[in-house]
């Protein structure tokens, strides 16, 4: 069976009752955090414009936010309270029900190995959704780490005297806009990857993971 085809027993398990594998805080927290890293996101590339890091990169109009370096960084602090409030209560929470250590570990390179093999090969199993395999474990533990180091990265450049131990610990002002900005790359990277994926579940499917 393809990783990405499902088989009878399983369209016919989502029949029977309903095994909730996310949980309405984690629906909840998850859509606020998109709405957050989109205005982030696109505001955050309208920032770049006015000072762009690479000479080959410029953000086209359509796809920013703000109008201009003034409205973007408006967005980008506004949009920043959701987002680390939401996040703060998000990881509280992962580590409180101990959601965390239950979905995200352990994570171990010869299980990484054998289930990035058994995805190239079509091999891998989706009998029990409310189970990550390995791959889903490293890229769903990495950006949140990816997400922490783009807030404290953000929150370096922003405050960089108030802040200056957190800002020399990336390595000075420039090192962390540097930072900052591969973060976001990797985020918009998953977000791609994260995004057709989750088109590419079948509506059966769907129905079983939220429930209904
Ligand atoms: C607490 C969270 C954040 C804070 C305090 C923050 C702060 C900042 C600041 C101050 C700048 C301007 C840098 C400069 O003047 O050169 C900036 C730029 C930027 N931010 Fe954020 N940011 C945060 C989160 C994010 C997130 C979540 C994203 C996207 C996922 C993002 C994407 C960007 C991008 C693409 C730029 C332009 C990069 C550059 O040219 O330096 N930021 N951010």
């Amino acid at each position: 069976m393809s990783s990405l085809t499902v088989s009878q027993q399983q369209v016919d398990a989502s029949a029977t009752p309903a095994k909730v594998i996310q949980p309405a805080w984690v629906r909840a927290l998850h859509w606020t955090n998109a709405v957050a890293m989109v205005l982030m996101i696109m505001s955050g590339w309208q920032i770049y414009n006015a000072s762009p890091l690479f000479s080959f990169l410029r953000f086209p109009a359509s796809i920013t936010l703000g109008g201009w370096l003034g409205g973007a960084l408006l967005w980008h602090f506004a949009a920043m309270w959701l987002l680390m409030v939401n996040g703060l209560i998000y990881l509280a929470l992962g580590f409180a029900t101990g959601r965390f250590r239950k979905k995200l570990l352990p994570i171990t390179p010869a299980g990484v190995i054998a289930d990035t093999r058994a995805a190239l090969t079509g091999k891998l199993s989706h009998q029990d959704l409310s189970k990550y395999n390995y791959v889903q474990k490293l890229l769903y533990a990495g950006i949140i780490v990816v997400g922490i180091l783009i807030v404290l990265s953000g929150l370096s450049i922003w405050k960089p005297v108030q802040l200056q131990y957190l800002t020399a610990l990336f390595g000075g002002y420039d090192a962390a806009r540097y930072v900052h900005f591969i973060c976001m790359a990797l985020i918009v990277a998953f977000m791609v990857v994260h995004v057709a994926l989750a088109l590419l579940v079948p509506k059966s499917l769907r129905a079983m993971i939220i429930g209904r």
